[in-house]
């Protein structure tokens, strides 16, 4: 079978398999070039499949800290309707080179909002892996169902000041497009934060601090994002962006209740704007993205997902400097994103953009090719043409 690329609204379809294996490869290959960290014997990253989370584990194990992993993530392999999404592969691959090396690197497919994934991960940790020095939270989901009652909650993507119409990407297409945002209800407010807030990253906390499954001195980290005032209609000032506020105030009770019991410590890191199987969906985020991709290019100041985590670590979080914080304790890995020379030049191409020229005003080709790549395609070195196997797909285990 031959795996060809399928888009349907800012979201793909299809899978290279070996294209995502030649992928966490080449995220491999960087880590062992880059700048090496001493930090975590062990870790869990919880959405490890895919993104920021993906990126994060690279680096981890073979960025300098050889750690072993366990990694949660909601994923489907091979089936007769579908052909098994890029972060089902991602898993499988990363932990065949993570064991040619000696490493542990554990994976659990499954809802990490429910009760079922953390028993099992906290079993899996007291009978087997041993404590955690690293708890990564790096989710992105579009729903959750609350295991104390089994409500289910929905994310939306909507404003919450007042209706917005902008330009955004049809990725589809290669087309640029006016996208219409409505006003949030309440209901939608709390549901956004029920999902991408901070509750589970604090159930998650909680659970491990419990069963005695942390070690002295543990941290962990979740994602977060702010962006420039072009997006903070849909984003900071949107339903994502009041999670994110909730996300960042668990940080500060985490932090609280890890520094008493183990000297721990708890924070949000601030990500710059990157193109995953997440933000592609985000509106005019598309548009943002491929204009900064630009600007940074140009700057030589361009980070994909790899090159922001293995700076985390080694310039940030396990340097020998301490890291610095911002005036609500959050790191700061937005920095080169929110320069101010950036932004500037991101607004005047921005207001220069019109569906004619926003190909040649922005990276649109680099950002596709990066959202391609997401996904396993036009990646150097991989053979689209060859006919693929299926039954050795359908027997890979994660
Ligand atoms: P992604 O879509 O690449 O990764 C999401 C991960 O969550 C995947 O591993 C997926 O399997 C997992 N997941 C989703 N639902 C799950 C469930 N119910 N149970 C277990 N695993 C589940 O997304 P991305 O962009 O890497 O996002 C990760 C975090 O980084 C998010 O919190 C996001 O807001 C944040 N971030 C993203 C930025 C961007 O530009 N992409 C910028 C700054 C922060």
């Amino acid at each position: 079978m031959r795996f060809k690329p399928e888009l349907i609204k800012g979201m793909a379809k299809t899978a290279h398999p070996y294209g995502c294996r030649k992928e966490v490869l080449n995220q491999i290959e960087y880590c062992k070039k880059a700048k090496q960290f001493n930090g975590p014997k062990k870790a869990l990253i919880i959405g490890a499949s895919s993104g920021f989370g993906l990126a994060t584990r690279i680096s981890l194990a073979f960025g300098g800290a050889k750690a072993d992993t366990i990694g949660v993530s909601f994923e489907t392999g091979f089936t007769d309707r579908r052909t098994g999404t890029a972060g089902w592969y991602n898993n499988i691959f990363f932990k065949e080179f993570a064991e040619k090396e000696g490493l542990i690197a554990k994976n659990f497919i499954g809802d990490a909002f429910s009760y079922e994934v953390k028993a099992n991960v906290i079993d899996y940790i007291k009978k087997e892996f041993g404590k955690i020095d690293l708890l990564i939270y790096s989710l992105a989901a579009p729903r959750r169902k609350d295991p104390k009652t089994g409500k289910i909650y929905d994310s939306t993507l909507k404003t919450t000041s007042e209706a917005f119409s902008g330009p955004t990407i049809d990725i589809e297409k290669d087309e640029l497009i006016t996208t219409k945002i409505n006003l949030a209800t309440e209901e939608e407010i709390e549901a956004t934060k029920k999902v991408m807030g901070g509750e589970d990253w604090k159930d998650w906390c909680e659970l491990l601090l419990q069963n005695d499954c942390l070690s002295d001195k543990a941290i962990t980290i979740a994602y977060s994002y702010i962006g420039s005032p072009r997006t903070y209609k849909i984003y900071k000032e949107g339903t994502i962006g009041g999670a994110k506020r909730h996300l960042e105030n668990s940080a500060l009770e985490i932090d609280k209740e890890w520094k008493n019991k183990i000297n721990g410590k708890a924070f949000v890191s601030v990500n710059k704007a990157l193109v995953t199987k997440a933000s592609a969906f985000i509106p005019s985020f598309s548009l943002y993205a491929a204009i900064l991709y630009k600007v940074m290019k140009e700057k030589g100041l361009h980070e994909n997902c790899i090159m922001q985590t293995q700076r985390m670590f080694n310039e940030k979080v396990y340097s020998i400097n301490p890291a610095e914080f911002d005036e609500a304790g959050r790191l700061r890995m937005d920095d080169w994103e929110l320069r101010e020379d950036i932004q500037s030049e991101v607004n005047d191409l921005w207001e220069k953009i019109t569906p004619d020229n926003f190909k040649t005003l922005s990276d649109y080709e680099g950002y596709k090719e990066e959202f391609m790549q997401l996904n396993g395609f036009e990646i150097n070195g991989v053979n689209y043409e060859e006919d693929i196997d299926i039954e050795i797909l359908k027997n890979l285990e994660p």
